[in-house]
Parts: C-alpha cells; sequence; structure tokens
C-alpha cells in the first residue's frame, strides 16, 4: 500500500486576546448559548457530516436561532432529506440548504469551498467540523487506519485549510468535534506522546499521522510506543490540530477549538452510550454561538468545560 502525501498546500484553497474560561454546567441539554445575541438572519454557518446523528441536530438547533445552515452531506440523497427535516421542524427560522461534502475526495472540497465563497462572499460565521467515521469492533490494519485518518484527520484539516479564506474575520468560530477517545494517555511511550502533544506545525502533525500508518504497515507501530486505536489517533492528531490552526487564526479573531459531544446514541456508537445525539450536540453549539466577549481559542472542551488533551 502506498502512502500518500496527504497534506494539501496553500494552494489548495480556492483562490489561492482574551481567553475567557468555560464555565461549568449541568449535563442536561438547556439553552445551548449564554450571553447576548450576536446573530443574525445574514450569519451563516456550515455543519459537516449535518446528515443524521450530532451533526444533524447541531446543524437543526442553529437553524432554530434562524441562521442560514449549509447542511453538508457527502450523499445527495441523505443530505436533501436531511435539509427538507430541519427546515421543517418546529422552531426552525433559518434558511437550510444542502452542498455536497465529501471531505476525503478534495475535488469535492474545492467545489464546496468555491461554491461557498461564490454564494457568500460576505464570509461564514461557524464551521462546524462534524464529520467523522469508526471502524465498528476490534477491526485494525494499516488499510483502515489510512481511511480512519484519512476521515477524521487529514480530511478535516483539508476542508478547514480550504474554507479558510471564507471565514469572516473578526469572531467567527470554528468547531472541531473529536473525542475524549482521544486523550494523549492513550499513548503507551513518552517520547511519542511528547512529540505529538508539541507539534508546532500542520506539516509536522500531518507527518505523525503519516508515520503512523507506516508504522502499522512495517509491523512495529507497538515498538514505536503507538496504541492499537486508530481512531484515538486520528482525534488525538485532530485536536492537536485544532491548537495549531487557533495559534494561525488568532490575529484574525478567529475562535478555533475542539471538543468532545461525549457518549451518544448514533450510528457511530451502535446506539449505545447515555447521551442522545442532541445532548452531544450540546457542546459543539455552545461553542458555536458565544459571544465575543467570551472570546476562547486553542482549547478543548467536554460538557462545556475544558478538559486536558
Ligand atoms: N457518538 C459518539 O459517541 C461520539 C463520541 C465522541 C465523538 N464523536 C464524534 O462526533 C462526530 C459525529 O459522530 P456521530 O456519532 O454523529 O456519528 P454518525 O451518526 O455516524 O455521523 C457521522 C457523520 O459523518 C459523516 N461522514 C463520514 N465520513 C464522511 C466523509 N468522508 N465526508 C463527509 N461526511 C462524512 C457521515 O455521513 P454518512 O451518513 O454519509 O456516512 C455522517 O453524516 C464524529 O466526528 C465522531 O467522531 C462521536
Amino acid at each position: 500500500m502506498q502512502i500518500i502525501k496527504r497534506i494539501l498546500t496553500n494552494n489548495f484553497a480556492p483562490d489561492s486576546l482574551n481567553v475567557t474560561a468555560a464555565k461549568s454546567r449541568p449535563f442536561a441539554m438547556a439553552k445551548p448559548y449564554y450571553g447576548e445575541k450576536w446573530w443574525d438572519d445574514k450569519s451563516v454557518a456550515v455543519v459537516t457530516g449535518a446528515n443524521k446523528g450530532i451533526g444533524f441536530e447541531v446543524a437543526r438547533e442553529l437553524g432554530k436561532c434562524g441562521i442560514t445552515v449549509i447542511v453538508a452531506a457527502r450523499q445527495q440523497q441523505l443530505g436533501e432529506e436531511a435539509r427538507d427535516k430541519i427546515q421543517a421542524s418546529p422552531g426552525c427560522s433559518g434558511k437550510i440548504i444542502f452542498h455536497q461534502l465529501d471531505i476525503t475526495d478534495a475535488s469535492s472540497i474545492i467545489r464546496f469551498a468555491s461554491w461557498v465563497k461564490h454564494e457568500f462572499p460576505q464570509g461564514l460565521d461557524i464551521v462546524v467540523n462534524n464529520a467523522g467515521m469508526a471502524f465498528k469492533g476490534n477491526t485494525f490494519g494499516a488499510a483502515e487506519a489510512l481511511t480512519t485518518l484519512d476521515t477524521n484527520f487529514f480530511g478535516t484539516m483539508n476542508f478547514t485549510e480550504a474554507i479558510k479564506p471564507s471565514l469572516r474575520d473578526v469572531f467567527s468560530r470554528v468547531v472541531i468535534v473529536s473525542s475524549r477517545a482521544g486523550k494523549s494517555s492513550i499513548i503507551p511511550g513518552q517520547a511519542l506522546r511528547k512529540e505529538i502533544l508539541f507539534a508546532s506545525s500542520k506539516e509536522e502533525i500531518g507527518r505523525l499521522g503519516e508515520r503512523f500508518i507506516e508504522d502499522i504497515q512495517n509491523g512495529k507501530h507497538a515498538q514505536e510506543g503507538w496504541p492499537n486505536s486508530m481512531y484515538g489517533i486520528s482525534k488525538l492528531l485532530l485536536t492537536v490540530y485544532s491548537r495549531i490552526e487557533a495559534k494561525e487564526l488568532e490575529p484574525r479573531q478567529v475562535m478555533v477549538n475542539a471538543c468532545c459531544p461525549g457518549w451518544c446514541k448514533t450510528d457511530m456508537s451502535s446506539w449505545g452510550g447515555p447521551k442522545t445525539a442532541l445532548e452531544g450536540a450540546d457542546t459543539p453549539l455552545w461553542l458555536a454561538l458565544r459571544t465575543p466577549s467570551q472570546f476562547v481559542t486553542g482549547k478543548f472542551f467536554g460538557e462545556r468545560m475544558e478538559v486536558d488533551v
């Protein structure tokens, strides 16, 4: 199997503070935001993987706020059905639009980003990077790791890079739906754990992703200090990426935060877990709707509280 160089260059783009601590809150879903309302009917949000699960609920709640929501889904029929369902939901006052997006497909990403640039020249207020996948059971191998990282890590990173020029300067927000399954404590090798946590560029974090896959392929991933969790590694690298991206976008005052929705009953979890998808949508929504005075960036949250990576 050939490992393709997965990090896209800047040419990939179609046209080539103050930190406030999060407050703790009870588990149950309530009002999805604090503080004053900053958005209006011209505000625009993109939610990836919005045809079902947590992404669907995030998109639906944003629609109820009156925000224009782009339901991004890789399968047209499922995306259109989700769009219609959200638009018809009680209380939905925002305009709901579908656009195809497969975050593992470069041409799909470019089409999406070009369309956004053309349709929304005023820019995007919110991007929720929710799309993700996980193999079921104990599946493990280099090809499977490539698939997992291609979606959860490289795909999300590439999509964010491509959509970045369309983010509104000053207080737009990027929310990265990661997972506590990707906490750094899953890495048995101390040296490797440090290397990942201290990665300071996209190239560096991208190379670590490629190394994980290569090490599995060469039968030495355990020896090199990696765990057996492909999903965990994809999400850990994603969380570290969000921190790197946050630094890069801070001069534009764009908030970039990662979060874990918690264990939710969705297709991905085979309907296990204590939370509903709507409850899982709570922290992503809370990050998406923060007021400018609650500016926070480069952090990792769960249940509206900052958590260690
Ligand atoms: N459920 C949990 O317990 C849990 C816990 C921690 C973190 N998370 C994270 O939460 C996010 C949402 O998960 P979920 O539980 O709602 O899962 P889900 O119901 O399986 O939904 C996943 C969504 O991602 C989409 N997707 C997958 N691959 C894609 C691709 N290449 N391009 C575009 N979209 C793609 C899926 O589209 P299709 O319908 O076309 O497959 C679907 O819309 C994921 O990032 C997941 O890792 C979930």
